[in-house]
């Protein structure tokens, strides 16, 4: 067998490997996914990271059904590897429906596969936070679901100067399309010509429209939106739009009181790829818009159902951890200690022949819950030990000579005598 040298091999494109240091910044992130969501009273989930194909194919959307990585195992069976995991998350939920108490809150941080064409915040494998809450039709799921997400965001150190959450909802935006006499055969492609709007420049979205043999006169329905927007709270055009509007209304009201309305913003251009939304939908994007989003969800009261199950609202959202990286990257969030690492103490033994002395202090300082480590390569100087002390980022540095102990605070520099390893 010939030896792995070099780049002869290569990660498949659009993954990524994480050495110690991307290792750190991973687990960092999701480390507070994992607090936020149980502050705010989630429970954890996993599934299987395969699932039968048709699973992903019946409810998604186009575009889902298109990036999945499946294939046929040895027994005939279509199977496929998870791009979400909301039709788990339903499957399973329908399977002990009558058992669960409701509603469910539970959250996940699954590792998911698409095969996209990779670029800048679109990979072909990626972590994703989810957070559903099952079985509540009322908006004050939808604004736990949105709380918590800001949580997060304010818990990384995002602001709203940063990063917004931008709500929309899909059953106002067709109610506003009917209304204008858009034929319901004609309804998905001007959400996705709304979808399009706030991306491309206005000539290129007109010729968008014209190409798509959308009216002068229904142009003007694209306009009328703005106007939904500004006008804000209450000031519904149409009876249709009106119910939705207010619930919209209603979600900021409660968003307001949990004191993180000024992450969120009204967009009503927001509608949601994924095709399973029926209610309120969101995208969190960086401030100036200029990054893919960082996550998106909403209510999808049907997804249950459509899987075999009763009709049982569900509402929530997945975060990725990638456009998220680049974001806190950008900004240069991500502590300095992260990347490096960080240890307790560091042994080193100043003098010859006090390998069983470190090894002793060694053993007591990990025996407390200390992270500890020390020069296993007895090659150095107790010079060139400290200078490995810095280098894994040790806090305290525990000098062990002939004559006894001493401790020394590596970030200030001092130093101190100690009698034993108890005075520590
Ligand atoms: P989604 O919009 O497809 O929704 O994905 C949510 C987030 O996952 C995106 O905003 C993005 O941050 C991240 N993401 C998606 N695809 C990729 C990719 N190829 N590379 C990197 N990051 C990606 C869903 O998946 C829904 N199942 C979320 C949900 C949960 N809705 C209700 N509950």
């Amino acid at each position: 067998m010939g030896e792995k040298v070099g780049t002869k091999f290569q990660n498949v494109k659009g993954t990524r490997d994480f050495y110690p240091e991307d290792m750190r910044v991973r687990n960092w992130i999701a480390d507070a996914w994992r607090r936020v969501s149980l502050r705010n009273g989630f429970e954890e989930y996993d599934a299987p990271i395969f699932e039968y194909l048709d699973l992903f194919t019946i409810k998604s959307g186009q575009e889902i059904a298109e990036q999945l990585f499946n294939f046929t195992d040895r027994g005939g069976r279509s199977l496929a590897i998870r791009p979400e995991i909301t039709p788990s998350l339903a499957r399973m939920v329908n399977a002990k429906i009558h058992t669960l108490p409701r509603p469910i809150k539970w959250f996940s941080i699954p590792r998911l596969c698409r095969a996209e064409n990779p670029q800048k915040g679109r990979l072909r494998e990626f972590f994703q936070w989810n957070i559903d809450i099952i079985g509540e039709d009322s908006v004050l799921a939808d604004a736990e679901c949105v709380f918590t997400c800001v949580d997060f965001l304010r818990e990384i150190g995002l602001t709203p100067e940063d990063v917004k959450v931008r709500i929309g909802s899909r059953p106002l935006v067709l109610a506003h399309l009917r209304a204008g006499g858009v034929a319901e055969d004609k309804l998905e492609t001007f959400l996705l010509l709304i979808d399009k709007r706030p991306k491309v420049p206005p000539e290129a979205f007109e010729a968008l429209c014209e190409k798509e043999g959308v009216t002068k006169e229904q142009m003007r329905l694209f306009d009328e939106f703005d106007r939904l927007h500004d006008n804000g709270r209450g000031a519904a055009p149409n009876e249709q739009v009106a119910p939705h509007l207010a619930q919209v209304d209603a979600l900021f009201t409660h968003l307001e009181q949990m004191g993180v309305a000024e992450y969120c913003v009204r967009d009503f251009h927001v509608v949601r790829g994924l095709a399973y939304y029926t209610g309120i939908v969101y995208e969190v994007f960086d401030a100036s818009s200029s990054l893919r989003a960082l996550a998106g969800g909403g209510r999808y009261d049907n997804l249950l159902e459509v899987l075999g199950g009763p009709k049982v609202g569900a509402t929530g959202f997945g975060m990725g951890d990638v456009v998220l990286g680049i974001l806190l990257d950008e900004k240069g969030r991500i502590p300095a200690e992260i990347r490096a690492g960080e240890l307790d103490y560091f042994v080193i033994d100043a003098d010859e022949g006090l390998l069983g002395e470190v090894l002793k202090a060694v053993g007591a300082l990990r025996a407390r819950g200390l992270s500890a480590d020390y020069c296993c390569a007895r090659r150095g100087n107790a010079g060139k030990q400290l200078k490995e002390a810095n280098r894994r980022n040790a806090a305290r540095a525990l000098l062990v000579r002939a004559d006894g102990l001493a401790v020394k605070d590596l970030r200030t520099g001092e130093q101190r005598e100690l009698a034993s390893l108890d005075d520590l």
